[in-house]
């Protein structure tokens, strides 16, 4: 019992750091680092993360490819990366 807990805790605790680090950002699926990540994010040219989504979503010539990625990803990203 006690290491049921122990695991759950654990886990969860796991769950709330790697958010933080934007480790579980469904753009590295793609974007394999978040180096390249962030050079994409600049040479966008968006200067808020609410820029960022609306050039995602409608500017990009990629815009078809970040269909499936929330408006909540875009935004952390565009915080992790500046
Ligand atoms: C399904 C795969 C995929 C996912 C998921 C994905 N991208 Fe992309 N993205 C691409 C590809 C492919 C390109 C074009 C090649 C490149 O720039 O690496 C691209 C290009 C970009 C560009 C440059 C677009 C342009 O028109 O100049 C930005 C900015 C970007 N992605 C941001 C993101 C962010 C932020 C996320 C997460 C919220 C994300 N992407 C998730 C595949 C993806």
């Amino acid at each position: 019992m006690k290491k049921l807990a122990a695991l759950l805790i654990g886990g969860i605790f796991a769950l709330s750091v790697s958010s933080v680090f934007a480790a579980d950002l469904s753009c590295l699926k793609c974007h394999k680092t978040m180096e390249k990540l962030s050079a994409s994010i600049k040479k966008s040219g968006a200067k808020s993360a609410d820029e960022l989504v609306n050039f995602l979503r409608n500017k990009s010539a990629k815009k078809a490819l970040h269909k499936s990625v929330k408006d909540e990803d875009i935004k952390k990203a565009f915080e992790a990366a500046k």
